[in-house]
């Protein structure tokens, strides 16, 4: 690794290109390895199966959000202007322990069931053909652009019902707010600014303009009278548009890329396509689009696979990392689409599991398996030439360069 801290590895460039390295030397050493975040935050590494799955189910490993800028505080090993977060974008799900968390999740769960995302199948469908067919046309496009990109969001935001108008802004909010620790600090807090504006917008919209749609009943009281407030609505519509923006978008690339360096195993697809969702699993194993589970922190010291975290510690679960242990996964950097993936790390475990998990998949085989069945797809970047986005949350491409050639009728 290139740059060290207080005689710590900083996780930056090297570790964007290839993190799984890193991973590996770490998950030999121990269960739990001091490193230092792009801004120079210390934190505890997890890079093992065992451990990393435990750790992301284990209530001493605190999300929530009140104590969080202390702890990362106390762990700031150079001075660095501290990046102030909107405060109107923290109070969600993903930044609560129970009963906070318990009860937020609670009000949405009823949207993201496997029943009610299977409804959503047809129009996934039509947007993917849509998409194809207007790459298709061109033949040459960037697959992150072309079909990676807008179908997650496209669906998103219907869901909601959320304009699309401003969908090239929100992008690059979003890009801003989720590169969080590694980008221009200034930049990070006029993107907070923009994004907690529009949002607050929206829901005024929805508030006063009720549909039928997911957002308008959120605003509106549940069942058993409970609702959130205005400040929690705002933060729910960041949370689901951004994990709707930042994370699909990265397996459907990350799924392509592989397929495609891949040839033997695309053919084995082709050949037969029950073999679709096991694809899709074995992506999102071997190339886990979330890199790592979002932070967590220690209110006491606990011990983890023989390394004691000390109390307020910030703690990294790194899903990449327990996804290529072998222990669990033999021979674990071989990408087989038709491997046992059952318990892979890639939607987190514990109570915060992806709650978009079903929709997720779904997209994911819908988008990979339409290109591969109209496609013929030729990755046109040298390899080396591609770029991984420079972010330690996320693991995807900034582009994918591909050629389309029409198959036949087979
Ligand atoms: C391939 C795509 C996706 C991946 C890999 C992914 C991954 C994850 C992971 C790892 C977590 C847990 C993070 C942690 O414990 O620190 C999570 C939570 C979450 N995801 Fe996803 N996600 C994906 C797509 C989506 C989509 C499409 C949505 C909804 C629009 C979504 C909504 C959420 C929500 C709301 C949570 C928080 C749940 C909670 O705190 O209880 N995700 N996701």
């Amino acid at each position: 690794m290139g740059e060290q801290i207080a005689g710590l590895d900083v996780l930056g460039e090297d570790y964007f290109a290839d993190p799984h390295a890193f991973h590996a030397r770490l998950r030999e050493e121990a269960a739990a390895s001091p490193i230092v975040l792009p801004r120079g935050t210390r934190a505890w590494l997890v890079t093992r199966y065992e451990e990393a799955r435990s750790a992301l189910a284990d209530p001493r490993f605190s999300k929530h959000f009140e104590r969080f800028p202390e702890v990362m505080e106390r762990n700031q090993l150079v001075h660095n202007e501290p990046t102030k977060f909107d405060e109107a974008l923290v109070q969600h799900m993903l930044n609560m322990d129970p009963p906070h968390h318990t009860r937020q999740r609670k009000l949405v769960t009823k949207a993201f069931t496997a029943r009610r995302v299977e409804q959503l199948r047809p129009r996934v469908q039509e947007i993917t053909d849509r998409l194809l067919d207007e790459a298709g046309e061109k033949g040459d496009v960037d697959l992150v652009d072309a079909l990676a990109f807008p179908l997650p969001i496209t669906v998103i935001c219907e869901m909601l019902d959320v304009p699309l108008d401003r969908r090239d802004e929100f992008r690059v909010w979003s890009n801003a707010l989720v590169g969080g620790g590694t980008g221009d600090p200034q930049a990070l807090q006029q993107a907070g600014a923009n994004m907690a504006t529009y949002l607050a917008e929206l829901v005024e919209h929805k508030r006063a303009n009720p549909g039928d749609d997911f957002f308008s009943a959120l605003v509106h009281a549940d069942d058993e009278g409970d609702r959130l407030n205005p400040m929690e609505l705002i933060a729910m519509a960041f949370l689901l548009l951004v994990a709707g923006h930042e994370t699909t978008v990265n397996l459907i690339a990350n799924g392509v890329f592989h397929l495609a360096r891949h040839p033997d195993q695309l053919a084995k697809l082709r050949a037969d396509r029950t073999l679709l969702p096991g694809a899709v699993e074995e992506v999102l194993r071997f190339e886990s689009p979330v890199n790592q589970a979002t932070f967590r922190y220690t209110n006491e010291d606990v011990e983890l696979g023989g390394v004691v975290i000390p109390k307020d510690s910030v703690v990294v679960v790194s899903l990449s990392g327990g996804n290529r242990d072998g222990s669990k996964f033999p021979d674990p950097d071989r990408f087989d689409i038709a491997r046992h993936t059952a318990g892979h790390l890639a939607f987190g475990h514990g109570i915060h599991f992806c709650l978009g998990a079903p929709l997720a998949r779904m997209e994911g085989e819908i988008a990979i398996g339409s290109l591969f069945d109209r496609f013929d797809v030729t990755v046109t970047a040298e390899e080396d030439r591609l770029r991984w986005r420079p972010v330690t949350l996320i693991r995807g491409l900034e582009s994918l360069p591909v050629s389309l050639t029409p198959r036949g009728p087979r």
